[in-house]
C-alpha cells in the first residue's frame, strides 16, 4: 500500500473560538517522514488531530491524496505521547486491534500481530499485560500496532518523550528500520532537534504563523551522518529558528 500525500492549504487550526495557527500550508510526499518541530503550544498536536481528522480546522483545507479530511480514517492513525494500550488485553491482542476492522481471519489477525511483535523485539511478551512492561517496552508495542494496521500515513506526537535517553536511541534506530520497510508517510512531532535531524526527510519549525523553517536532511536516519557538517548545519539552522520563536 502506498504512502499518502498530505497537504494542508492555507489553514487555520484551534480550539472553539481560539485560533492556534494560521495561514498554514505545506505538503508531505508520499512515503516521506516530515517532522515538525516547535515551542511548547505552538500547536503541533492539534495539527496532528486535525490530520487525523479528529478535529476540523477554522479555515483552509488539509487534504489526503487530494481529498478534503473530514473525519478519521484507518488510513491516518495517529500515535501518542501516553501509553494508549489497553491494559486489560494481552500485548497480543493489543496489537490486533487495529486489524479487527479489517476482514481478517482470527488466524491471520494473530498472525500479523505477532509479526510485528517480531519486528519491533517482542516477540516473548506476546502474553504478558501492558503492566507487566517497561515504557520503553510499552512504546514498541504501540508502535507495532499502529504499524500492524497499515495506515497510509502515520502520526506521531512525541511518541518517545516520556522515554529516558538510552531507551529513546534505541527507540530512534528502531523506528528508523522499521520506516525502511513500510511504505507510509510519517508526520512526527518531537521537541528534540537531534530526533527529527536522525528521524526525518525534512524538518519543520511550526509557529503561530505557519511553518517557518524547513530543512531537507543530507542522510535521513543514518546513524553514520549525526554530527557531520551539513547535519550542522541544518540543526543551527532549526536552532536558530526556535530560539528566535522564543525570544519574540
Ligand atoms: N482541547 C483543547 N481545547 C482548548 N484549547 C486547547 C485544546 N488543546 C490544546 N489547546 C490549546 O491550543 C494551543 C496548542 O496546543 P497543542 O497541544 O497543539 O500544542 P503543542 O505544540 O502540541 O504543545 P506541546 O509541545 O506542549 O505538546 C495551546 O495554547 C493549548 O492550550
Ligand atoms: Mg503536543
Amino acid at each position: 500500500m502506498s504512502g499518502l500525500a498530505l497537504r494542508a492549504d492555507r489553514v487555520s487550526l484551534g480550539h472553539g473560538s481560539r485560533l492556534v495557527v494560521r495561514d498554514l500550508s505545506f505538503e508531505v510526499r508520499p512515503g516521506e517522514v516530515f517532522a515538525v518541530l516547535g515551542a511548547s503550544g505552538c500547536g503541533k498536536s492539534t495539527l496532528l488531530r486535525s490530520i487525523a481528522g479528529l478535529l476540523r480546522v477554522q479555515d483552509g483545507t488539509l487534504f489526503a491524496d487530494d481529498k478534503p479530511i473530514f473525519a478519521p480514517s484507518p488510513d491516518r492513525a495517529l500515535m501518542f505521547q501516553d501509553d494508549a494500550l489497553l491494559p486489560w488485553r494481552s500485548v497480543r491482542r493489543n496489537v490486533e486491534l487495529p486489524l479487527a476492522i479489517r476482514a481478517l481471519s482470527r488466524t491471520d489477525r494473530r498472525a500479523r500481530a505477532e509479526q510485528w511483535l517480531d519486528r519491533v523485539g517482542l516477540a516473548d511478551q506476546a502474553d504478558r499485560l501492558p503492566a507487566q512492561l517497561s515504557g520503553g517496552m510499552r512504546q514498541r508495542v504501540q508502535l507495532a500496532r499502529t504499524l500492524a494496521g497499515e495506515p497510509r500515513a502515520v502520526l506521531m506526537d512525541e511518541p518517545f518523550g516520556a522515554l529516558d535517553a538510552q531507551t529513546r536511541g534505541a527507540m530512534q534506530r528502531l523506528l528508523a528500520d522499521v520506516l525502511s520497510s513500510t511504505a507510509a508517510t510519517v508526520v512526527f512531532v518531537t521537541h528534540d532537534v537531534d530526533e527529527a535531524l536522525f528521524v526525518a526527510d525534512r524538518v519543520a519549525v511550526l509557529t503561530p504563523a505557519g511553518i517557518r523553517t524547513l530543512v531537507e536532511v543530507p542522510e535521513p536516519r543514518d546513524p553514520a551522518t549525526r554530527g557531520t557538517p551539513l547535519v550542522r548545519e541544518a540543526r543551527d539552522e532549526l536552532l536558530a529558528a526556535l530560539f528566535e520563536r522564543n525570544a519574540a
